[in-house]
């Protein structure tokens, strides 16, 4: 027997470990997400996201010395070239946000001229996760119509991002919200964005074109596009009267995915879909009231319904209110996945170059025709 008749293939990489990380552990059963043996909650209640950028870069959550380093750098990395948001700018009014992001990116990387692995990649990662945030709420301006601005330097990376999208100051509640979200949002192990932006890294590519390649995988609705479904799902259901009538149609009769429910790894409540519930409730106001009501309808309904599935819901289900709540149009929901989530791609490639580098090349099992005999065109039929 040969080597490819023995092997097996594993549908999706399911429990496939691609890398060794002293980053995430996730335990799907429990319902457990920690950064570096630090629980999700701990760190949503109690740090920055400046200090979880310390952390996950640096091994450990940061002193106040350490702390004010990468505040400054942060700071000083906001500013990119003109032509960055020129290019931004010039791009269709109705693009893709996603491609707006890439477009932003494609357009700094031209800056970039001589790459190096190993030499400063966790400074260069925080001069990233600072120009990303200016790209992110310049995806906003440009889809809005609005003049290109960059975040101004300040206390928090967060309050920073939003004056820029939005033009106007946030109270430090809305700030802190933003900041949570960036929190627990920063990484998740390896789901497809981290594991497009690994296999990019192995080839000793940049890292502009690993955040390239995360952000085109983050964009399906099977993962960061599910934050923006979660919440059209709301829309479309539009009143909480309707929401068993619909669940009925839709997903009992319908076999249609209840977006924002369901998980690779997670068999029970995803942690961060509970924090998540609770500031919704505290952030949501008017329509997005309306909207909570339906989602919390929508929850009851779908555990009962999936409950012998272990399906659950997941992150993406309550974070779009929330972000609703703070003034997002849903179409900034996956570049706002993204501008979190910068620090968990970089943060994974910089381990994985630093410490376990191997080219990823996986093989594909061959279940085509056995060896036939080429015919000439003319003797096709
Ligand atoms: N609604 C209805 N049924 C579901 C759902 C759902 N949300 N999720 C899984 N299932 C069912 C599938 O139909 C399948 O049923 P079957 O065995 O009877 O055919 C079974 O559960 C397993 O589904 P798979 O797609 O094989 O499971 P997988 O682990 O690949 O799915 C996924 C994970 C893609 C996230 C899935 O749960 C899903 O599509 N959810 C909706 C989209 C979503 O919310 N994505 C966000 C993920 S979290 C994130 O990226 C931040």
């Amino acid at each position: 027997m040969s080597e490819t008749e023995k092997a097996e293939v594993s549908r999706g990489l399911e429990n496939v470990y691609i890398k060794a990380t002293s980053l995430t552990y996730i335990d799907g059963e429990r319902g457990i997400l920690r950064y570096r043996g630090y629980d999700i909650n701990d760190l949503a209640n109690n740090a920055t996201y400046e200090e979880v950028v310390h952390l996950m870069l640096y091994g450990e959550l940061p002193n106040s010395e350490q702390l004010k380093r990468v505040k400054d750098v942060l700071n000083s990395s906001y500013e990119v070239p003109e032509d960055v948001l020129r290019v931004m700018e010039v791009l269709p009014k109705d693009s893709e946000p996603v491609a707006l992001m890439e477009a932003g990116l494609a357009a700094l990387a031209t800056h970039e001229k001589e790459f190096k692995w190993k030499e400063r990649d966790r400074e260069k990662a925080l001069e990233i996760i600072g120009k990303v945030s200016t790209i992110t709420a310049n995806v906003y301006r440009v889809k809005q119509g609005l003049t290109p601005r960059v975040p101004s330097p300040g206390e928090s990376y967060a309050k920073s991002f939003l004056e820029a999208t939005f033009s106007k100051s946030f109270t430090s509640q809305e700030s802190s919200m933003m900041d949570k979200f960036l929190v627990l949002y920063a990484d998740h192990e390896v789901p497809a964005s981290t594991t497009a932006a690994l296999v990019t890294a192995s080839t000793l590519s940049d890292m502009y074109s690993c955040m390239v390649s995360a952000i085109t995988a983050l964009k399906g609705p099977l993962h960061g596009g599910a934050m923006e479904a979660a919440f059209r799902q709301f829309k479309e259901i539009g009143d909480p009267s309707k929401v068993d009538d619909w669940f009925e149609r839709t997903i009992v009769k319908g076999g249609n995915r209840l977006m924002g429910f369901g998980h690779r790894v997670y068999r029970t409540y995803d942690p961060r879909g509970k924090i998540f519930k609770s500031m919704a409730e505290v952030a949501a106001q008017g329509e997005a009231r309306k909207y909570l009501e339906i989602a919390e309808k929508l929850e009851t309904l779908g555990v009962k319904h999936f409950e012998s599935k272990k399906i659950y819901p997941n992150t993406d289900f309550y974070a779009g209110i929330l972000m609703y709540g703070l003034g997002f149009p849903d179409f900034m929901f996956t570049p706002l996945f993204a501008l979190s989530r910068t620090l968990g791609w970089l943060a994974h490639v910089v381990e994985y170059v630093d410490e376990q580098h191997r080219l990823i090349r996986p093989r594909a099992l061959y279940v085509g025709p056995g060896k036939r005999e080429f015919v000439p065109l003319n003797q096709r039929k």
